[in-house]
C-alpha cells in the first residue's frame, strides 16, 4: 500500500470510528486510539520522515488534510454527544400538573381580629396596645374592682412570683400586701392604661391576648383573646353604646344578627350589660341566645382614678372574646384547636 493509501485508509476507520463512538468517554478513546502519543496517526506522521525527501512536501499536505478532517469529525461528534448527555434521561411530560409554591396563611384569629379592627377604623377607633405582664392595679383597682372580688383569687389569676426573692405571691384579698403582678386578666387594663396617659376625646380598641387559670376543655383556655373598646366624650349614652356594637356585629356576622342588652354587673360600669347574640347558627346549635360581651357606661369612680371629671365627660366599654366570634363565624366547635397549630385545622380558613 502506497503512503497516501494508508493515510487514506486510517482515515476513513478514524472517521468511522469516532462517529460510532456511543458516549463522550468513548470519544476520548478513540481520538487517543488515532491521535494519542501512542496513536496510530501518530505513528504514520512519524513515518513522514522516512520517505524520500521529494515526496515528503506532497505526503505532508495530505496528512495535514486527514488530521484536520478527523479533528473537525472529532470536534462534531463531541457536540453531538455533549448534548445528549445534557437531556433528560427522561421525555418531559408536559401534561403533568406544576408544583406550585406553598402559600402561608393567616391564622383564624388573626383573620377576625384584623376584620374587627377594620370595622371599627372605619367609625374612627384606633387600635391600643399594653403589656400582657400587668400589676393588679391596672388589671383590678384603677377599674374599681375590689379586693376580695373573685377575679383577684390565686385560682383565677396567674401572678408572677415576687421578683426577686422568688416568693409565692402575695395574697391579693389580704390588706397591707405589696401588689403583685400578673398575667392580665382582661384587655380592659389597657383602658386606665390609655386614660392615664391622654386627655379626652378618647376612641380605642384593644385586641390582645389575656390569661386565666382555667382548665383547658372546648370552651375555655388558658389564654386567649380579647377585644376591649373604649368612648369617652361628652354626652355619651347608653343610646350610642347599642348603635355602635349592633353596627359592628351586624358587619361582622351577617344581617341575620339579632342583639340583647341585658342587664348585669361589672365594678367599672354603670349600667353594665351583658350582650347575647341570635342568629341562624345560634338555632342551629340548640340555642336561642348567646352571651358574646360585657359592656357598660364607664363607671364615675373610672374616671375619677384617672383623673378625668366624671362631671364632664361620659363614655361606654366593652369588651368581648374574639375566639367565641371565629367560632361563630367559622362553625369551629372546639376553642383548643385554635392553639394545636395542627395545619390540616388552620389551612381550611
Ligand atoms: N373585662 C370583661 C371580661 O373580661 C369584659 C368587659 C365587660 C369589658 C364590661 C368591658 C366592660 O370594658 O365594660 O369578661
Amino acid at each position: 500500500m502506497s503512503f497516501a493509501e494508508q493515510v487514506e485508509s486510517l482515515k476513513q476507520s478514524a472517521l468511522a470510528d469516532l462517529r460510532a463512538a456511543p458516549d463522550l468517554a468513548a470519544l476520548e478513546q478513540t481520538k487517543g486510539k488515532y491521535l494519542g502519543a501512542q496513536g496510530k496517526f501518530t505513528a504514520l506522521m512519524k513515518q513522514l520522515g522516512t520517505l524520500p525527501k521529494e515526496e515528503k512536501p506532497a505526503a505532508g499536505k495530505l496528512v495535514n488534510q486527514a488530521k484536520a478532517e478527523i479533528e473537525a469529525a472529532l470536534a462534531e461528534r463531541r457536540t453531538e454527544l455533549e448534548l445528549k448527555a445534557a437531556q433528560p434521561k427522561e421525555p418531559t411530560d408536559f401534561t403533568l400538573p406544576g408544583r406550585r409554591r406553598a402559600f402561608g396563611k393567616l391564622h383564624p384569629l388573626t383573620q377576625v381580629t384584623e376584620d374587627i379592627v377594620r370595622i371599627f377604623r372605619k367609625i374612627g377607633f384606633a387600635v391600643a396596645d399594653g403589656p400582657e405582664i400587668e400589676d393588679e392595679y391596672h388589671c383590678f383597682d384603677a377599674l374599681n374592682t375590689p379586693a376580695d372580688h373573685p377575679a383577684r383569687d390565686l385560682q383565677d389569676t396567674f401572678y408572677l412570683a415576687d421578683d426577686k426573692s422568688g416568693a409565692a405571691p402575695a395574697d391579693a384579698s389580704k390588706p397591707g400586701k405589696m401588689p403583685s403582678m400578673l398575667l392580665r386578666t382582661h384587655t380592659s387594663s389597657v383602658q386606665i392604661r390609655v386614660m392615664e396617659k391622654q386627655q379626652p376625646p378618647v376612641r380605642i380598641i384593644v385586641p390582645g391576648r389575656v390569661y386565666r387559670r382555667d382548665n383547658a376543655d372546648a370552651t375555655h383556655n388558658p389564654t386567649f383573646q380579647q377585644i376591649e373598646g373604649l368612648y369617652v366624650d361628652r354626652n355619651v349614652t347608653v343610646g350610642d353604646l347599642k348603635g355602635t356594637v349592633e353596627y359592628v356585629f351586624t358587619e361582622l356576622l351577617g344581617d341575620e344578627v339579632k342583639l340583647r342588652f341585658r342587664p348585669h354587673y361589672f365594678s367599672y360600669t354603670e349600667p353594665s350589660f351583658e350582650i347575647d347574640f341570635s342568629s341562624p347558627m345560634v338555632k342551629k346549635m340548640g340555642k336561642e341566645w348567646l352571651e358574646l360581651a360585657g359592656c357598660g357606661m364607664v363607671h364615675p369612680q373610672v374616671f375619677e382614678n384617672v383623673g378625668y371629671d366624671p362631671e364632664i365627660w361620659t363614655g361606654w366599654a366593652f369588651g368581648f372574646g374574639i375566639e367565641r366570634i371565629a367560632m361563630l363565624r367559622y362553625e369551629i366547635n372546639d376553642i383548643r384547636l385554635f392553639y394545636e397549630n395542627d395545619v390540616r385545622f388552620l389551612k381550611q380558613f
